[in-house]
């Protein structure tokens, strides 16, 4: 058993974005997909029930807010991540709603009055209607319209913001919108992603100029950095050409553009010549969703991330577990290795958990429990702080813990 302690000022919280949380939002081309015919056949011919999968009121935060960011900070918290949803605030297009503006100040300055640091997101996974009917982020004409919608984002909320995050995960959007035709708008095609990752990295470019030239926030991506390892012949050849694409390209591309380092956790690979292998070999324990949990990962791509040489924040790490049985436990590894690389070198300065309350996952719908938080949709909505959140409560009131 040892003490691990962290830096002094080292920033604890919990993640969300606004999509996920707020419930609503009908202007969005998630909204328009989840009720789409051809979403509705597929649930039916896979015998789950629609109503299971549409986000609905989601967890009403775009209501409730002030509970869980209260919450928030009775749980010793002293930073979070939000995010604001552009088709809300632009339902259609260069029309700003205003009341929708005041909620989004209202709600930073519930965070500020809460005292946390504010990571805010602009942009994650979701998209206004109009917008994705232009074709969205696969038509570099497009991108000025993002950049439109970040200024009066940037103009609005500057104020209340520590931290900007202008894209989500770009690697896994393309992937999953473009190549592996999950997300909307469902699309396969080979070259496709790539047109998509560079009219994000300019998004963002062109984000973080904008932003400069209002203060001097700090500006990045949050990244999905997953830790690749070779199996088999030739595996360490395959490792370095998909971590080059899975990891790097996007990163080696805007780090002049980032002033810190965003980093999403989630998932370890082995990978040969023939492919990936999920969970092989692996003597670990999965998540609900089936994710392998490989926290010792964690240190391996925080160690590879030391040559960037600028300040890292972990803006997304987490499990699904309903039981509430592995999550203290999976928090307290992954801090063990977090703290490890920190020891040796890496200048990580805050941890955010995903997510803070249970949430709609995606088109997985609300069955994942991901939360600190129990929202009881049996019973209108009620939050419940799981056990798991109280230990994570001790780590971050005390700046570490013994292990
Ligand atoms: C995404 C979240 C998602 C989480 C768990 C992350 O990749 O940013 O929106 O809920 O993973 O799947």
């Amino acid at each position: 058993m040892q003490r691990l302690k962290f830096p002094k000022g080292f920033l604890w919280g919990a993640a969300s974005s606004a999509y996920q949380t707020e419930g609503g939002n009908i202007n969005s081309d998630w909204w328009a997909w989840e009720h789409s015919a051809k979403r509705m056949d597929y649930l039916r011919d896979n015998g789950k029930n629609p109503e299971d999968y549409f986000s609905s009121i989601a967890c009403d935060f775009y209501n409730r807010y002030d509970e869980d960011i209260a919450l928030a900070q009775h749980l010793n918290h002293n930073s979070i991540r939000l995010g604001v949803e552009w088709s809300r605030i632009e339902p259609s297009e260069g029309v700003f709603d205003e009341k929708v503006l005041e909620r989004y100040e209202k709600i930073l300055q519930s965070a500020k009055y809460h005292g946390l640091k504010v990571f805010l997101t602009l942009y994650h996974t979701t998209l206004p209607v109009w917008f994705a009917k232009k074709g969205g982020f696969a038509k570099k004409a497009n991108i000025i319209y993002f950049v439109d919608f970040a200024h009066h984002a940037v103009e609005r909320f500057n104020e209340y913001v520590d931290f900007w995050v202008t894209i989500n995960e770009p690697e896994l959007y393309a992937t999953l919108s473009y190549a592996l035709g999950i997300f909307p708008p469902q699309q396969k095609k080979f070259f496709l992603p790539f047109f998509v990752v560079n009219n994000l990295i300019e998004a963002h470019k062109r984000v973080r100029a904008l932003i400069k030239i209002h203060s001097n926030k700090p500006v990045s991506m949050a990244f999905n950095i997953v830790d690749l390892q070779p199996y088999g012949f030739l595996g360490e050849i395959a490792v370095r050409v998909i971590r080059y694409f899975a990891n790097e390209y996007i990163l080696r591309r805007t780090i002049a553009h980032c002033d810190y380092i965003g980093v999403n956790y989630y998932f370890h690979h082995h990978v040969g010549l023939f492919g990936f292998r999920k969970h092989s070999h692996s003597h670990h324990e999965n998540t609900d969703r089936g994710w392998g949990i490989h926290p010792e990962g964690l240190e391996r791509i925080l160690l590879n991330l030391r040559k960037y040489k600028k300040p890292v924040y972990i803006l997304e790490n987490g499990l699904a577990d309903h039981t509430d049985t592995h999550r203290e436990e999976y928090i307290k590894k992954h801090l063990y290795y977090l703290h490890s690389s920190i020891q040796k070198g890496v200048d990580v300065r805050g941890y955010l958990y995903w997510s803070l309350t249970d949430n709609f996952e995606w088109e997985e719908g609300f069955w994942p429990k991901f939360g600190l938080i129990e929202i009881d949709r049996e019973d209108l909505l009620r939050r419940k702080v799981r056990y798991s959140a109280t230990k994570y409560a001790e780590i971050c009131r005390d700046n570490g813990f013994d292990y």
